[in-house]
């Protein structure tokens, strides 16, 4: 019983100093208790991050970094490099630490009920920050904050259809989709295809993951360039794998966003310049900024008080003909 005692010690040192060490900014100095604050009185925020796929990722860690500071809320950042059982050690650490709130951005939808339930148990508030997870019991969370990623896919789809409107000739897409079982990848793909699939001359030729980095994003459009005889438009679900995918078809000695129309989500400032240069023909925006929100939700759950379940962030779509013009204003 004893040696099962010290090792359950050793274990959890282990994982608070790995966590420790994933922590970029105001690391927690002393101890935490769950509603207590840390030795100064400051609220303790655990974040346990996707990590650093893409433009849109950097964009929304330092946005929740530079918030807490701004806030005065102790962040104990951890990056899960795209894996859930990083994200799930790092919630448990986020625990025993006795954080005084718990926000993370599930890498996927699925397979958080165990984790949850045991911060509920330890009294400690969960937010979830950018995607939802599909737990049946949504007592195991306070709120979720983020974009309603089914209607962005949705209003890739109208631009879609907007831009073929009257003309008969079928339309070939391929499409790059996110990371497999993540809310952003599981909604684009089904907002778009929902309003798609009332005209039969649209066609999805090709569907692939591109993990939603640039690096994927290429390697998976070359292979669609060499499988597909035509394809006539791409939509890619973030704005890193249209860049690679760009990179790809110019290679192939094709005019992105001529010889094939690029659709893209998120809005980073280099998809705005591609679009500036005519490489994309339409973003659907995704907002990153997220920060000071989540610092406002944090203090309340921390407080006690209720929160709204569902708070989303205001978005547009910028079809090319806007780029230049909202270049100089784009914020990340
Ligand atoms: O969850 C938001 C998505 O995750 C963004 O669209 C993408 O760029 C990021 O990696």
């Amino acid at each position: 019983m004893a040696r099962r005692a010290a090792i359950a010690v050793s274990i959890a040192l282990i994982a608070s100093s790995a966590l420790t060490a994933c922590s970029t900014e105001n690391p927690a100095s002393g101890s935490a208790g769950a509603g207590g604050g840390d030795s100064d009185g400051k609220i303790v925020l655990g974040f346990a991050q996707v990590g650093a796929e893409s433009g849109w990722r950097t964009a929304n860690t330092k946005s929740v970094q530079e918030a807490a500071k701004k806030a005065g809320i102790t962040l104990k950042f951890s990056d899960a490099q795209q894996k859930q059982e990083n994200q799930i050690k790092a919630i448990r650490t986020f625990i025993q630490q006795k954080v005084d709130v718990i926000a993370f951005s599930p890498v996927v939808e699925s397979g958080w009920d165990t984790v949850l339930k045991e911060a509920k148990d330890a009294g400690i508030p969960v937010i979830l920050t950018d995607r939802a997870v599909d737990s049946k019991d949504t007592s195991l969370y306070k709120s979720f904050l983020g974009s309603d990623f089914v209607k962005e896919g949705k209003s890739a789809g109208e631009w879609l259809t907007a831009e073929y409107e009257g003309k008969d000739a079928p339309v070939n897409i391929v499409e790059l989709q996110g990371t497999t079982g993540s809310a952003p990848a599981n909604d684009r793909k089904a907002g778009f295809a929902d309003v798609i699939k009332g005209d039969d001359k649209f066609k999805i030729t090709a569907s692939q993951t591109g993990d939603f980095t640039r690096a994927k994003g290429k390697e998976v459009m070359q292979a669609f360039l060499k499988s597909q005889k035509d394809i006539d438009v791409l939509y890619a679900h973030n704005d890193d794998m249209a860049l690679g995918a760009i990179q790809a078809i110019e290679e192939a000695g094709k005019k992105p966003g001529t010889d094939i129309k690029i659709i893209s989500v998120d809005g980073i400032k280099d998809a705005f310049v591609a679009m500036a240069a005519g490489k994309i023909n339409v973003v659907v925006e995704c907002n990153p900024l997220l920060g000071d929100q989540l610092m406002e939700l944090t203090k309340k759950v921390a407080a006690g008080e209720s929160v709204p379940a569902r708070v989303e962030t205001e978005e547009g779509v910028f079809p090319q003909d806007k780029a230049e013009a909202a270049l100089p204003t784009r914020k990340y």
